[in-house]
């Protein structure tokens, strides 16, 4: 893939049909980091094929873990893992690299990480990682970019975060599982991914308890053994179609989606005057006539989620109205707005608030993602504008959503992936 790879859609047809939601990046990521911490073999189904994914096998493979997949179904075998230091070129790949640090210090003693990637959505510190992983009782130097982390046993402590961060919360649950005694993780983040990551670890003998909730209590063991998991169904991929069923004035249905955990997202939908059905696991959204502009303001789960801010606003740029947007978790996760105003929106932006004014129409342009949620939404608005939009910056969208050209064309899209050098 290079960087002239691009999506090119014909928008102005409204999506229709069903699809199935497929397992969730942010589950799935942090649970494949945590084998590593399993004296055994774990089956985990249900992951979906993102470049991220890929990047998390080459690193367990880097570290000596022996791993097979075939289709959805990734088998670690972490027992001959054969050392801690996770090669810098994979590190700088994703964000989710960090996810290894409380893993390899718990069952190992040591690691060796470099300051993680991250997409261009704010600074993206990891103090609170580095911070309670001290509290634990590890050593932190950090020197030449490299981090290195040293703990003869790990001891389990009342930690309490500042912000109820996902990652840190993932990683020191995952570093507590083994240490000695009781860890208490106070504001912690209650997203569903940290549940499923509780499920997993639990199914190989941690004592994890609160995984939801904002106080985790988890009780240190000395083993972890292999366990069998699925991982479950992405929100923010069932969201992001959601709100593009809504935005072309479509009738989706969505099979397997976690509607327990689209509830903010539902509400802003029905708010706006979509419709939105839920019968067992599957979510039917029609907005045949139009919709309203609504506000809406990001938060830590339940809340609305900051993933879905980017989609959300592409979704009003042609509402009736005005809609304000507020950004609370990421600091600078307005680079959308930029290439969504060259399709003829109308948008202004005061450092975490963005207001969008509904246009009668966006125009088919040529736009570049900067990062992955924002891709989607610059898709999502070619998806509504009249004549042809061109997408690039493919490397970011195929990090979170699993051939989204094809996911949409099932729903009926006119969309295709032009490679570098062909005439699309
Ligand atoms: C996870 O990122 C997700 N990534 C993100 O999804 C998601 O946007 C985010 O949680 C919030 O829900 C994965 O799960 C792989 P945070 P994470 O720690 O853990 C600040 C996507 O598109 N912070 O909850 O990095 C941080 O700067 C991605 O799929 C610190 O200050 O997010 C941010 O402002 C993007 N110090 C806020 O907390 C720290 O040590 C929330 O970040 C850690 C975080």
């Amino acid at each position: 893939m290079t960087a002239l790879d691009a999506f090119e859609i014909r928008g102005g047809r409204p999506l229709s049909g069903s699809v199935r939601v497929y397992g969730a990046k942010n589950a799935a990521l942090p649970i494949l980091a945590a084998t590593v911490m399993v004296e055994g073999t774990c089956i985990i189904d249900g992951v979906p094929a993102l470049e991220d994914v890929r990047v998390m096998i080459e690193i367990l493979r880097a570290l000596g873990a022996g791993v097979e997949q075939d289709g959805e179904r990734i088998v670690v075998d972490a027992a001959s893992i054969a050392h801690t230091d996770v090669p810098a070129d994979l590190m700088a790949r994703m964000r989710s690299s960090i996810f290894l640090m409380g893993p390899l210090i718990a069952r190992f003693g040591e690691v060796r990480v470099s300051r993680p990637g991250g997409c261009v959505i704010g600074q993206r510190p990891i103090d609170f990682h580095l911070r309670g992983l001290r509290q634990l009782g590890a050593a932190i130097e950090e020197r030449h970019g490299f981090i290195r982390c040293t703990a003869r046993r790990l001891t389990g402590e009342t930690i309490t975060l500042d912000f109820p961060s996902v990652g840190a919360t993932e990683n020191l649950m995952m570093a507590a599982a083994l240490a000695d005694g009781v860890t208490r993780i106070e504001n912690a983040a209650r997203e569903p991914e940290i549940v499923d990551l509780a499920r997993f670890l639990n199914a190989c003998g941690a004592q994890v308890k609160g995984a939801g909730e904002d106080t985790i209590v988890i009780r240190g063991v000395h083993h972890l053994h292999g366990a069998a998991h699925r991982i479950i169904p992405d929100r923010i991929v069932a969201g992001t179609i959601a709100l593009a069923a809504a935005a072309t004035g479509g009738s989706v249905c969505l099979e397997g989606a976690p509607t327990a955990y689209l509830g903010a997202v539902l509400s802003k939908l029905r708010e706006a005057g979509a419709r939105v059905e839920v019968s067992g696991d599957a979510l039917w959204v029609r907005a045949e006539d139009g919709y309203r502009a609504v506000d809406m303001v990001t938060a830590p789960y339940p809340g609305f989620p900051t993933d879905l801010q980017a989609p959300f606003m592409a979704w009003m740029t042609m509402a009736r109205g005005t809609s304000v947007i507020r950004e609370n978790v990421f600091e600078a996760r307005f680079r959308h707005v930029d290439e969504l105003l060259r399709m003829g929106a109308d948008i202004t932006v005061d450092l975490r608030t963005a207001v969008v004014r509904g246009v009668p129409a966006l125009s088919g342009a040529e736009v570049t993602a900067s990062d992955l949620r924002g891709g989607a939404a610059l898709v999502l608005a070619g998806l509504m504008a009249e004549g042809v939009t061109r997408v690039y910056g493919l490397h970011h969208i195929d990090r979170g959503y699993q051939d989204l050209e094809l996911y949409l064309r099932d729903l009926g899209a006119d969309i295709i992936r032009i490679q570098s050098g062909e005439d699309g």
